[in-house]
């Protein structure tokens, strides 16, 4: 094998590379890149490794969510603050009601880059290159818009920047305070069964608070109950962009891609031999693997030894999206295989995109009963063969959108279009996204009977 630079990707084959008219442009974005600030730094995402060690071990749980593409356009403080709080409530659901600490990452600032099933999309007689994400192209059908942008990826820098300036502030300047996880409610959901649920909940989870405030232990000495800690995490697709993120963490000289703190390899990218898989095995921070139904043992026990060569716990997370269709026949003995070799790996459900369907009216959707239902099979089925079911991989948002369908809103085909805003995935709204979860909080609650969570 090669060894590994940050720019050794370069001479393995690539697969959703946009072609950039100008390489002289191209080169000249990634040279400012280089000289920017970190947008994370070495120390947390050691920190998140640690983290993700102990839900390998089943004492704890990681939670990753938000939009499928984040946009440009749609970009604005308070869809942040929205997402952020929502996923405050379900992080608090988890852990109350399902009784484990919870790992917090956002699919935000960075979430720009999409890999996508055709290279051209096909409107009437024009066919265009395919929208690839706004680090990219332009969303809108025409010509002009869909030609690759190197300035994309400094205006996806300055917006990844800024998120992150907002989410630390939210995370440890008072709103993720646990005196506060009344205020954590959206508007829209406090009229709803789900909102009631949560008001329920919060209301416990208030008086114990309480309680401990009399008994001495104060937000104000004990940073737990004060703040949290958020991590972020996209889909390493931009190679230069990644390329050109990645820096030597000064403390221990290891390779960091500072764009953030979880970077994870797309199902139609985890070629063994592709540049992906072998640009993201050099860098030390926590990595994801998306793994899908075509999978085989094989491919998985090769692709673990490329990536975690060391079988270090909280390095390699996979994440399985299968679809509710093809979990029980995919999934089995992929986890069997992981186990009998005894690969230490977190197991994080995405039950969203094995799910896409079309609507009648053709619009992209996902159906709740069937997310529901690739849960809770994921659920039984790592448990059965002794691992810990130990994530939920989510696209969501804190807006009130009608993208999926189904959950206590009944939302139908039909209204589908009223508030379809998504950029590329339909996207669970704030009511869909809790309800899933009070639902995963029991299944943890019943996993606790497994062994490895026993020993914890
Ligand atoms: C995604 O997470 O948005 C995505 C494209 O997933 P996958 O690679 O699993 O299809
Ligand atoms: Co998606």
């Amino acid at each position: 094998m090669k060894p590994w630079t940050k720019e050794s990707w370069r001479g393995y084959a690539i697969s959703q590379a946009p072609s950039y008219p100008d390489e002289a442009a191209l080169e000249a974005v990634t040279d400012r890149l280089e000289a920017m600030p970190p947008l994370i730094f070495a120390g947390e995402a050691r920190s998140m490794r640690k983290k993700l060690a102990q839900v390998v071990e089943g004492k704890a749980f990681l939670l990753q969510g938000g939009d499928c593409a984040e946009s440009f356009e749609s970009f604005s403080a308070d869809g942040i603050r929205d997402t952020f709080r929502v996923l405050l409530q379900m992080a608090v659901v988890l852990t109350y009601a399902g009784g484990v600490p919870v790992v917090k990452a956002g699919r935000m600032a960075g979430q720009f880059a999409k890999p996508r099933s055709a290279p051209e999309e096909t409107k009437g007689d024009a066919s265009l290159p395919v929208y690839r994400g706004d680090i990219v192209n332009g969303y809108d059908f025409d010509e002009a818009a869909r030609v690759p942008d190197p300035q994309r990826m400094m205006t996806a820098y300055a917006q990844s920047a800024a998120t992150l300036n907002l989410l630390r502030a939210f995370a440890q300047g008072g709103l993720a305070d646990l005196h506060r996880v009344h205020e954590w409610t959206l508007a829209f959901l406090s009229d709803s069964p789900q909102g009631d649920r949560y008001r329920a909940m919060a209301d416990d989870i208030s008086r114990a608070v309480d309680f401990m405030t009399a008994c001495g232990i104060r937000g104000a000495t004990t940073a737990a109950i004060r703040e949290t800690e958020f991590f972020t995490c996209h889909e390493a697709l931009l190679l230069p962009f990644e390329q050109a993120m990645t820096r030597i963490d000064s403390l221990t000289g290891r390779w960091y891609d500072t764009s953030a703190h979880f970077l994870w390899i797309g199902e139609r990218t985890r070629d063994l031999n592709g540049a992906h898989v072998n640009f993201l095995r050099g860098v030390e921070n926590p990595i994801g693997l998306k793994c899908g139904p075509t999978m085989t043992p094989d491919d998985l026990l090769e692709l673990i030894d490329l990536l975690n060569p060391g079988n270090e716990p909280g390095r390699l997370t996979l994440m399985t999206r299968m679809g509710a269709q093809d979990i029980e026949r995919a999934l089995p003995a992929l986890v069997q295989a992981v186990q009998k070799q005894e690969r230490q790996v977190v197991w994080c459900c995405d039950p969203m995109h094995g799910n896409t369907v079309r609507s009648a009216l053709g619009m992209k959707t996902r159906r709740f009963d069937d997310i529901h239902r690739e849960v809770r099979a994921f659920f039984k089925i790592v448990a059965d063969q002794g691992a810990f079911p130990g994530g939920l991989h989510l696209e969501m948002t804190g807006q009130d959108v009608t993208e999926c369908t189904g959950g206590a809103q009944q939302i139908t085909d039909d209204n589908l279009a009223l508030r379809y805003k998504t950029a590329c995935d339909p996207r669970l709204n704030a009511s869909q996204a809790l309800e899933l979860v009070f639902e995963v909080a029991n299944f943890l609650e019943r996993s606790g009977e497994n062994p490895m969570a026993k020993s914890a």
